[in-house]
């Protein structure tokens, strides 16, 4: 399973990428908006950073054709750019055409299997069901997923599952059970996930029992 790192900001991006567990980075607005810096230059940075690993930049235009063209733009800035454009009905036309000039699509704020079904059948590279914030309105997140990979599944796509929105160990669990390609990881999870009261409690007794040998060195 791939893992993604779901920040834009920098800092976070380098101390992750040294563990060796980070295979891409989903940024959206409202990451680019905490981090208070010129989001071209800072979406540049990130690409070169992470390349030649995937990373997801959302449009911000809002018509059509406002967004055909910046996708166009925003993809141009770096060749490992995925360009994000929300699972909106009047946007399906702007996928496709983009899809077809061979710009590599994350479908964002994806919460239905129909939803998904039909973006992956217009071979957009990933599909990003937000599990979160489908919780939070009574939805469930992990049924969606799983249905999600079974649709896939069924019809040998190429679409990548991106488990997006993830709230907690539980859900990236679930997903790797499932078989989802990707999750993108909220940094606070990243850094807590390997975290485990068992292994803090046996260090701890492990230590105090070589501290009660009183050797010196070892070997
Ligand atoms: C994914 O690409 C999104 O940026 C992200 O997972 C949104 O998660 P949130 O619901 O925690 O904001």
């Amino acid at each position: 399973m791939k893992f993604f790192l779901d920040t834009a900001n920098l800092e976070s991006i380098i101390k992750a990428q040294k563990t060796g567990l980070i295979d891409g980075i989903t940024t959206n607005p409202t990451h680019l908006s905490k981090e208070k810096l010129d989001a071209t230059s800072l979406v540049k940075k990130i690409a070169q950073q992470m390349y030649p690993h995937d990373v997801s930049v959302e449009v911000t235009e809002k018509t059509p054709e406002a967004i055909y063209n910046q996708a166009l733009a925003i993809a141009s800035l770096a060749p490992n750019i995925v360009v994000k454009v929300p699972c909106y009905t009047e946007y399906v036309s702007v996928i496709h055409s983009l899809v077809q000039e061979g710009i590599a699509l994350n479908i964002t704020l994806l919460f239905s299997a129909v939803q998904g079904l039909c973006m992956a059948k217009l071979d957009v590279k990933y599909i990003s069901p937000f599990m979160g914030r489908l919780d939070d309105t009574d939805g469930d997140g992990v049924a969606l997923v799983a249905d999600l990979k079974k649709i896939l599944d069924n019809y040998n796509s190429q679409t990548e599952l991106l488990a997006a929105s993830l709230r907690s160990i539980p859900h990236l669990h679930e997903v790797a059970l499932i078989g989802a390609d990707v999750a993108t990881l909220p940094v606070k999870l990243f850094q807590t996930m390997l975290d485990h009261p068992l292994t803090d409690k046996g260090m701890r007794l492990f230590d105090e029992d070589w501290q009660s040998l009183g050797i010196k060195k070892f070997p």
